[in-house]
Formats: structure tokens, sequence, C-alpha cells
């Protein structure tokens, strides 16, 4: 990870760090997420490949038991991270070890046993999108919800190849659906029915990969990104 510190979202529970990334010519950030969860295990969401000073840091928190791939895009440094924490379970899709040969997935992100494995946690399918397959969890005793392409937004901390597609495309200091991702919306009514139940949870947050933490008027942003891509929530 090209790193930045670890910062706390919630104490003793939730951390976060960004690092740059490119994509079709912009750099956005990318931020991964570690829940320490009810029984002092840490879960890596959506996980860079380690430093060694990041791989002690995190050890330091908690034994890193769970690596989640949120989606079919987010799994390029899980590999990495699996061979850091060879103790660590990956959950993620199917879509995303159809991308990656190097990536071994020990617990399918849309299997009913999901729930066994993490009672603390619910996965919500963003189902509609199986161009995406994103699988946004609800981690109940920190009342967050963590996602990845779900929504982004940029802002004046991000890189000014970022600001200005973002303003090109709408997206700046706007949380909307990312522009990849709004033509490929398959089933608008299956999409509607998987927002409602994110916006339905009594969350505190939304964290995504490409935008700040996202917490004043979360659902209200949520929804509105997707209402203008004629998904009616
Ligand atoms: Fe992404």
């Amino acid at each position: 990870m090209a790193d930045r510190a670890l910062t706390v979202v919630v104490p003793d529970r939730i951390w976060a760090t960004e690092r740059p990334v490119w994509f079709s010519g912009v750099r956005l950030r990318a931020r991964t997420t570690v829940v320490r969860l009810d029984d002092g295990g840490l879960l890596i969401h959506s996980p860079a490949p380690p430093t060694d000073a990041r791989a002690a840091e995190l050890r330091a928190l908690g034994p890193v038991r769970w690596l989640v791939i949120p989606n079919g895009f987010h799994h390029l440094g899980t590999p990495a991270a699996a061979a850091c924490f060879p103790d660590a379970r990956v959950i993620g899709p199917a879509s995303a070890a159809s991308k990656n040969p190097a990536l071994r997935i020990d617990v399918d992100i849309a299997d009913a046993a999901f729930g066994a494995h993490l009672p603390e946690v619910e996965a919500l399918p963003l189902t509609g999108v199986p161009f995406l397959d994103e699988t946004v969890l609800y981690h109940r005793p920190t009342q967050t919800l963590l996602g990845a392409d779900l929504v982004l937004t940029a802002d004046a901390d991000d890189h000014w190849t970022w600001r200005w597609a973002a303003r090109v495309t709408g997206c700046y200091q706007r949380v909307r659906v990312p522009p990849d991702v709004k033509k490929r919306v398959a089933d608008k009514a299956a999409a509607a029915r998987a927002v409602r139940a994110i916006l339905d949870r009594p969350a505190k947050r939304l964290i995504v990969a490409h935008a700040a933490i996202i917490e004043d008027g979360w659902r209200d942003r949520l929804a509105e990104a997707w209402r203008l891509v004629g998904v009616d929530v």
C-alpha cells in the first residue's frame, strides 16, 4: 500500500486507510476498512497488498481472521493479503475468482453460511447489477454499512484527474453511482429492492471505496444516486 496511516473510524472497532489507484486514466482513492469483531478477530474489507509495517500494525490490533472481497473488481490486493495472513479466510464472490486465478475464496459471499461464520454481520447483495456483483455488509455492533463501488464521489481531497472527471460526470461533491456502473444496471426492480434493503438498515455511516466516509444524510444521498439511474427507491 502506498500508504496513508490507519485512521480511526469507530474507536476500538473500525479503522480505515486509503491508497491511490489509477482507473480509466484518473487517480481515485481506494479504501481498505478494518473491523474488529466481537471475538477480537479482524475483518479486512477490500484488502490492499500489505506492507510489512501495515501487517505489523494490523497484527497489533488483533488476529486477522477474514479478508472480504466486496465485488467482482476489488480483488487485486487479496492474494498478497492472504499470503501475509495465512490463517485468514477469504470471503468473496465467484465472479472475482473467475477473473483472478491467484485468488482463493474460502466462503462465497452469496452463501447462506455467511451468517453462521459472521453472525454480527449481515450480507446485503446488490442484486440486479451482475456487472458489479457487489454485496454490501452491515456490521450491526457499530451500525456501519461497508460497500465498495455502490456509490462514489470526488471532493477537494482527491487528485486533480478525478476531480476533473468527476465534474464532467456529475460526481463532484455528489454521491453517485459510478459512471461505468450506471449503464449496466440489468434489473432495475431487483436493484431497487436491494438498495431499499440497504436504506432500511439503522446505519450511522456508509463506507465505500472511492469517497470520504458518508455519515450525514447517507440515506438521502444513496437514494438520490440510485434514483438518478432510474432505480425507483
Ligand atoms: Fe472500485
